[in-house]
């Protein structure tokens, strides 16, 4: 495989809505992530994923764009952007916008001339069926709760939105559709962003009449199609946004000889608290060894044809450390244990803003405090069905998107130092003891261990290269494996529970690269691990 700047490369995801505002509005813009860039270029990330910008109504908080070449009125101007990258870029950090190509708004101009008429030029970029027996045309359901069909009282048709129903589904049979979709993507790489995230990219070779959504027929001749008009001209970065690939399925996207994109962005390790065949709401406790067994599945049956990214948390899932660490008592150290666990692992590792500081999860007790439609809308539905509200709150505040989605919290001061206005989500109140300024102001907290283990994987091949293997005689509570690279040997190890297990070190530790418990030594032989104990040692040869 030859190497390309990604595989060697860290992203960092910011979501602006809440990143920093500068003014005042209580809404994150792009002069507050480029008042931000020096914070950024000191944890040492090589590339940001900007989650989207562009002109939108924020139905979806972006993810439903009104126009793909203008910047949100919230966010700021072209020029902002325009200046975004070049500073960015004086810094050597890519900007990676988020491609949302799966629909667009309902407010976009295509849609408003779509619904103007089945004989209007734009009405096959969309996909529009007849009644069937005065009905929806079928049962596909919105992923936003409800039916995917919306009815158009002018028309008398329904529209697909496999979203919100102001995220009407773009028609990629369409040619017209891929062609101007083409020369957005080109649009952008002139203005010399470093890559793509591309949303939901599973779902644009869907056969709503067949009822397939995702892995539609044509999807992987689409994403070729694209590579080859469009970003496949540079060294650009491309990632999927790909629910629920597989690692056979991965290989379809990133095999380098397939000319599609960089990488998959899959979820398998961060749905196996969900109840099978239910929805994300419906929780079960994750198994340990379910969490070994998916991982290091995907450590190992990529190869060198494909590549596969590394991450716990985004702006769809809640925080890590309050999900599957404690964010209480032991905060500090299960942040710490889940970010040695996953940076010394194969692929693209993704932080997602506030990770680096350990930003936990912000439960709500009413849902007039939950902005996300998707929550809201799943509120309703279940309220209908018979849930009481207890219930589904506490499933919104397990799983809901919210709690990623509070402002990053900067400082002791009013807000988090996120805005001096009122913040359009509340800030986490534990903003005056979990903040970035602290974070900096001690050597010990979990901002320096990402920082560490992004100076790590620049400075030791192994960790980008290395084999994998899971380490299988050990307690089930305890995720241990070795990398191998030219005759070099790490092991890591890490306690995922709160309580003390023993551990048989069979090696001698030549050295310790990191460790969250400070100063500990480790020897050959039993090893009592405290609660969520992790560390990684060079081994001896
Ligand atoms: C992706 C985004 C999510 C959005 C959805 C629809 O899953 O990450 O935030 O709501 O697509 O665009």
């Amino acid at each position: 495989m030859k190497k390309k700047w990604w595989q060697e490369s860290v992203i960092y995801q910011v979501y602006p809505r809440s990143f920093q505002d500068s003014d005042g509005d209580g809404i994150g813009d792009l002069q507050g992530i480029i008042s931000r860039l020096d914070y950024l270029q000191n944890l040492g990330i090589d590339a940001i994923w900007l989650s989207p910008v562009y002109k939108s109504p924020n139905d979806d908080n972006g993810y439903d764009i009104s126009d793909y070449e203008d910047i949100m009125d919230e966010f700021g101007t072209m020029a902002d952007m325009d200046e975004l990258i070049q500073k960015a870029k004086e810094k050597n950090i890519k900007i990676i916008m988020d491609l949302v190509l799966n629909h667009t708004s309902d407010e976009h101009a295509w849609f408003i001339e779509a619904k103007k008429g089945k004989d209007n030029a734009y009405r096959d970029y969309y996909i529009w069926r007849d009644p069937v027996d005065g009905e929806v045309p079928n049962d596909l359901k919105s992923t936003f709760s409800g039916s995917a069909w919306q009815y158009d009282e002018d028309s008398k048709q329904y529209f697909l939105h496999l979203f919100s129903k102001k995220q009407p589904d773009l028609n990629w049979e369409n040619p017209k559709v891929r062609e101007a979709i083409h020369s957005m993507i080109n649009f952008w790489i002139d203005k010399g962003v470093g890559g793509f995230r591309l949303d939901v990219i599973d779902l644009i070779g869907k056969m709503p009449d067949q009822k397939i959504k995702e892995n539609g027929p044509k999807l992987h001749e689409y994403l070729h199609d694209m590579n080859q008009a469009t970003f496949g001209r540079g060294d650009l970065v491309t990632v999927g946004e790909t629910w629920g690939a597989t690692p056979e399925i991965a290989k379809l996207y990133s095999d380098p000889k397939r000319d599609e994109l960089s990488m998959v962005f899959q979820f398998e390790h961060i749905s196996l608290d969900q109840e099978d065949g239910k929805e994300k709401w419906d929780l079960k406790p994750l198994a340990i060894s379910d969490l070994k067994r998916v991982l290091s599945k995907w450590q190992v049956s990529l190869g060198d044809e494909g590549w596969n990214s590394l991450f716990w948390n985004n702006h769809d899932v809640p925080r890590i450390v309050s999900r599957w660490g404690n964010d209480q008592e032991l905060r500090v150290e299960s942040a710490k244990a889940f970010a040695i666990l996953l940076h010394l692992m194969k692929g693209t590792p993704y932080i997602y803003q506030g990770e680096e500081i350990g930003m936990t999860n912000c439960p709500v007790t009413s849902i007039d405090e939950v902005e996300d439609i998707e929550a809201v809308n799943m509120y309703h539905e279940r309220i209908e069905a018979g849930y009481s509200p207890a219930e589904i709150i506490a499933s919104i505040n397990a799983k809901g998107r919210d709690n990623a989605r509070t402002p990053m919290q900067w400082d002791e001061t009013a807000n988090g130092g996120f805005t001096t206005g009122t913040p359009w989500l509340h800030v986490n109140p534990n903003y005056r003891t979990i903040n970035v300024a602290d974070s900096l102001a001690d050597s010990n907290s979990i901002f320096y261990t990402y920082k560490k283990l992004i100076a790590l994987r620049k400075a030791h091949p192994i960790i980008v290269w290395g084999d994998y293997e899971l380490l299988t005689n050990t307690a089930d509570e305890v995720f241990a494996y070795t990398r191998h690279y030219q005759g070099e040997k790490w092991l890591v190890v890490v306690n995922l529970s709160d309580k003390e297990q023993s551990f048989e070190l069979t090696e001698n530790v030549h050295e310790i690269v990191i460790q969250n418990k400070q100063d500990k030594e480790y020897q050959n032989g039993q090893i009592i691990l405290e609660p969520f104990e992790a560390f990684a040692a060079i081994i001896e040869n």
